[in-house]
């Protein structure tokens, strides 16, 4: 009895290991401390921008395949490949910029 084909199985383990990403923490939340750190590189963001611009990357950037760590990745790589992705993800307005400033502001900063 098959119930999935190859194609249908791997949709399926695309889907599991976007949401295993983002259980396992590897997408985490902002922290206060992060969004003050940010702010000031980028005036105007908030702690709620952030969780925004979390929010969207989680809903937005999962669909096709894995989300990755914000650290997973230089901040240029994510400078390049946000914008690079915003027609795919179907971004509009400052929705590009929001998840751009939470991948910046959540990484370590202990260089
Ligand atoms: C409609 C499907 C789709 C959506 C939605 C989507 N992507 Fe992609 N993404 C792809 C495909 C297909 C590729 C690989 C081919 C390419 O790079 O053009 C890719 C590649 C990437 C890569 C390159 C990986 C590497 O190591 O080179 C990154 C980073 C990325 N996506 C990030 C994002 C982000 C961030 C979002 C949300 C803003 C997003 N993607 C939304 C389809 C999608």
């Amino acid at each position: 009895m098959r119930r999935a084909g190859p194609a249908g199985r791997t949709v399926v383990l695309l889907a599991l290991s976007g949401w295993l990403a983002a259980c396992a923490g590897s997408i985490p939340r902002p922290a206060a401390d992060q969004a003050v750190r940010a702010a000031g590189r980028s005036p105007g963001v908030t702690l709620e921008s952030l969780s925004r611009g979390r929010a969207l990357y989680v809903a937005k950037c999962s669909g096709c395949h894995a989300l990755e760590a914000p650290a997973a990745h230089p901040e240029a790589f994510w400078a390049e490949h946000v914008p690079a992705m915003a027609d795919r993800a179907r971004l509009s307005g400052d929705e590009p910029a929001l998840i751009l400033r939470y991948l910046e502001a959540v990484r370590p900063q202990s260089r």
